[in-house]
């Protein structure tokens, strides 16, 4: 674990994750047309969207291929509405999920390349976007690599890049995937589950001190110290390997307050520690001026503020066209004025979505447009 840890310096003692991208694999033979050097279409997975038959088989293939089930696609008529797809354009959708909101730009004729590090994701959004492969291509990766991939398979610019970040619906509800404290099922919350280490394996062999850190800066639980204590000292008895065992020992330190159940931080720190996500979060948005078009769109969904804070300052930091500090006699020109900011403040969903899909209620849109400004080269 500490050579494993020494490979994160900018983590300090916190217990870091998994390298983002290790073991990141490509399935050019899924590439649309026209992007491609190599176009060949078939998917590893078909299901035929076009028929919804009679039988309940088919019926449940159908819904499955609709996305019904696995994700509900949050805020998508005004990620719709920021990316304007059409015919003739690119986007990445680098959380591809369910691909629900690959559906909607593929629907409006653009062409998506879709990215996501774990290939269950892959595999049903494969099947699901099956009847636009001429349009689609899919790559099981990090999103923190994306131009790297975006380079291996020949493409040059996108036209739109979006990020909703996060976990879907379907790797909640899975109990085999570790994610939710109300299922029993392994410790594991890992997305790539070819990355290195789960979330059993930081709980029984983080120090204290780590875990009481995991759990403050990447879950704000106040009570992280506490919980950390009483999971080292439990740990010493019987190591931790269920989902429900550890939620068990942590509502036990924590009174409910409203409707959360109290292991829900030290699960979001757990998963983001896990997935290594802020660090894929911090470092990917510096390659998207690199890669979007002058006119081209970022439109990001972030669900908690620890994303949202990393995504608002980068924007911000990008959308300034000038600079100033106490020791320079005048402003000067920010190098990296890239963006034009679409709108000031993030955008919540409405209350009619939030009613329908309560898993959306934290969700926040942000959205900035490409600047014609070259890429400053670094120093
Ligand atoms: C909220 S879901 C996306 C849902 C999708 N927009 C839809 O409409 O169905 C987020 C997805 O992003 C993937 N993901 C999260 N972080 C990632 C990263 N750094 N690189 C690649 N995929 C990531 C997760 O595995 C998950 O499938």
């Amino acid at each position: 674990m500490r050579e494993f840890l020494s490979r994160f310096p900018s983590f300090g003692s916190i217990c870091p994750t998994a390298p983002a991208g290790a073991g990141a694999r490509f399935h050019l033979s899924d590439w649309p047309v026209g992007h491609a050097p190599e176009p060949n279409l078939v998917g590893d997975q078909r299901v035929d969207v076009s028929s919804g038959g009679s039988s309940s088989d088919d019926k449940s293939r159908f819904t499955r291929a609709r996305g019904g089930g696995y994700h509900k696609s949050v805020l998508l008529e005004e990620v719709t509405h920021y990316l304007q797809p059409g015919p003739g354009m690119l986007f990445l959708d680098g959380t591809l999920g369910g691909g629900g909101h690959s559906e909607q730009m593929l629907r409006l004729g653009a062409k998506v390349i879709g990215l996501d590090q774990d290939p269950a994701a892959l595999s049903f959004a494969r099947a699901r976007l099956e009847k636009y492969r001429d349009n689609f291509g899919a790559i099981q990766g990090n999103f923190r690599e994306f131009g790297e991939l975006l380079e291996t398979v020949g493409i040059s610019g996108l036209d739109g890049i979006l990020l909703d970040l996060g976990i879907s619906s379907r790797q909640v509800d899975d109990a085999d995937r570790g994610f939710s404290f109300s299922k029993p099922g392994p410790l594991d919350m890992r997305m790539d589950p070819d990355s290195e280490v789960t979330a059993a394996e930081l709980v029984n062999s983080c120090e204290e001190a780590e875990l009481a850190r995991i759990f403050y800066q990447y879950g704000e639980e106040r009570a992280s110290r506490r919980i950390a204590r009483a999971i080292v000292e439990r740990r010493e008895v019987e190591p931790f390997e269920c989902t429900t065992d550890l939620a068990g020992l942590v509502a036990s330190l924590r009174p409910r307050r409203g409707k959360a159940h109290p292991a829900t931080r030290v699960f979001q720190a757990l998963r983001i520690a896990v997935n290594n996500e802020l660090r894929a979060l911090e470092e990917a948005p510096a390659e998207v001026p690199r890669w979007l078009r002058p006119g081209g769109r970022l439109v990001i969904i972030s669900f908690h503020s620890l994303e949202d804070r990393i995504v608002k300052s980068f924007l911000r930091r990008c959308s300034q066209p000038r600079l100033d500090r106490p020791e320079w006699p005048e402003p000067r020109p920010n190098p990296e004025h890239y963006f034009k900011l679409v709108m000031q403040k993030g955008l919540a969903p409405s209350n009619e979505e939030i009613k329908t899909n309560p898993r959306a209620r934290s969700a926040r849109l942000r959205v900035a447009e490409r600047l014609p400004t070259a890429v400053a080269k670094p120093d």
